[in-house]
């Protein structure tokens, strides 16, 4: 882990302090306003009126379907602001959403977020740095959508040997592959997806699968208590598939989904993401459009499946907005674990070969990592048209 950041000066460090009588209810400051950021806006103007003391964005002459009349260009000014405890950023990415993130966990607040990237990137020394500071880091919406599996991995999973975890867990490329099983051309899905504000402001991080990296990471490092971050992922995504290589599963009765899955294999952790063909009754080919689908393997719980909806505004506003009742009221804070930094291997999985004549046979388990690109796969058998691991699931 690298050491804690040394950008602050000391004094800009104060933890945040307890309410009194006297002191107004604690504020919340609203860094973006786009798909989920709106969203969380309009839930919380509703529910909790008064609560929302600043709203940032690029552009605040963009009109918006929030009802709120005094957008800021200054993001810095909103995390300043001594009236908001509580400072939610939807802006996402590496840059101004992580100085936002220091300065604020730097003065005591708490934080909630969506932004995986930076979760899955670093983590795990920002959890260490709001320990230090009385802030706190919760991200439930980073991972699944609306589905509170960050949640049930720190708390009722708390306890639990967990063997492997992970499933579809990247609704844009879900929802490509789903229209293209139903003839939709790639590209046409990608911009409906895109429309819906299910892609990432580059959407090259979904179908590339790194955003599925930074989710399994998140999701690993809660499953098996590590430091975890994305960069010892390896990942296929799936702007190489083709509609033959769609027909060729749904012709065996298999489904193509962009899976991330990390299990354990002995004394090691094995993951990877990458495009497979699941058994039609496999709970991880049930996903459909933006859904996703997260299933957990426990020692002790058995098979745990977690589905629902994956991306978009409403659905990620829903876990925001539970993470900031949480920190308003104190409760659930993420863990953090302590120690190494969990280095994983590559998945293994038995593969389908589909050939350009059409013939099709099953193939060893192989590391996905050696699976390459379809320009290197082409120079080692010209006649091999896609190799794709084929799911099975651990005992
Ligand atoms: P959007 O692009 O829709 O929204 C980004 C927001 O950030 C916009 O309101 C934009 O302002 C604002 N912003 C950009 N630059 C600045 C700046 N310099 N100062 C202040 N505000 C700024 O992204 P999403 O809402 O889709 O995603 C936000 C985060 O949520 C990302 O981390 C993403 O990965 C994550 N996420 C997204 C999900 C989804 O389904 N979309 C689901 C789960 C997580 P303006 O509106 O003026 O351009
Ligand atoms: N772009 C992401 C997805 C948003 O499609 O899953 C939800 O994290």
């Amino acid at each position: 882990m690298p050491p804690l950041p040394r950008v602050l000066c000391s004094s800009d460090v104060a933890p945040a302090q307890a309410a009194t009588a006297t002191t107004p209810a604690p504020g919340l400051g609203l860094l973006g306003c786009g798909t989920v950021g709106s969203g969380v806006a309009r839930r919380l103007l509703a529910s909790h009126p008064g609560l929302i003391r600043g709203i940032a964005v690029r552009d605040p002459s963009k009109p918006r379907d929030v009802d709120w009349d005094d957008f800021s260009d200054d993001a810095f000014d909103v995390v300043d602001d001594p009236s908001v405890r509580v400072v939610v950023e939807c802006i996402g990415g590496l840059g101004l959403a992580r100085e936002l993130i220091l300065r604020a966990i730097a003065r005591g607040k708490d934080v909630v977020t969506a932004n995986k990237d930076l979760i899955a990137t670093e983590g795990p020394w920002l959890a260490a740095f709001a320990a230090r500071t009385g802030a706190s880091l919760r991200y439930e919406a980073a991972v699944g959508g609306a589905i509170p599996i960050v949640r049930a991995l720190g708390g009722a999973l708390a306890g639990e040997d967990v063997l492997e975890i992970g499933g579809v867990l990247n609704g844009t490329t879900n929802f490509i592959l789903d229209a293209m099983e139903m003839g939709a051309d790639y590209g046409e899905a990608l911009e409906e997806a895109q429309r819906l504000g299910f892609a990432e402001s580059d959407p090259r991080s979904d179908v590339d699968g790194h955003d599925a990296a930074h989710k399994l990471a998140i999701l690993a490092g809660l499953a098996f208590r590590r430091p975890s971050v994305s960069r010892f992922v390896g990942r296929r995504g799936i702007a190489g598939i083709s509609a033959a290589d769609v027909q060729t599963g749904a012709q065996r009765g298999l489904r193509l989904k962009l899976l991330a899955v990390a299990r354990r294999a002995g004394d090691e952790v094995e993951a990877g993401v990458t495009p497979a063909y699941v058994p039609e009754d496999h709970p991880f080919a049930r996903a459909r459009g933006a859904e996703n689908v997260v299933r957990v393997l426990g020692r002790g719980c058995g098979p745990l499946v977690f589905s629902g909806a994956g991306a978009g505004g409403d659905a990620t506003a829903s876990s925001v907005v539970a993470d900031v009742l949480a920190a308003l009221e104190s409760r659930e804070r993420v863990p953090a674990h302590a120690g190494e930094d969990l280095v994983v291997r590559s998945l293994r999985a038995p593969v389908l070969v589909r050939y350009a004549d059409g013939r099709v046979t099953m193939g060893d388990a192989v590391a996905l990592d050696a699976l390459v690109t379809e320009t290197v796969k082409a120079s080692v058998d010209p006649s091999v048209a896609s190799i794709i691991p084929v799911w099975r699931d651990a005992a």
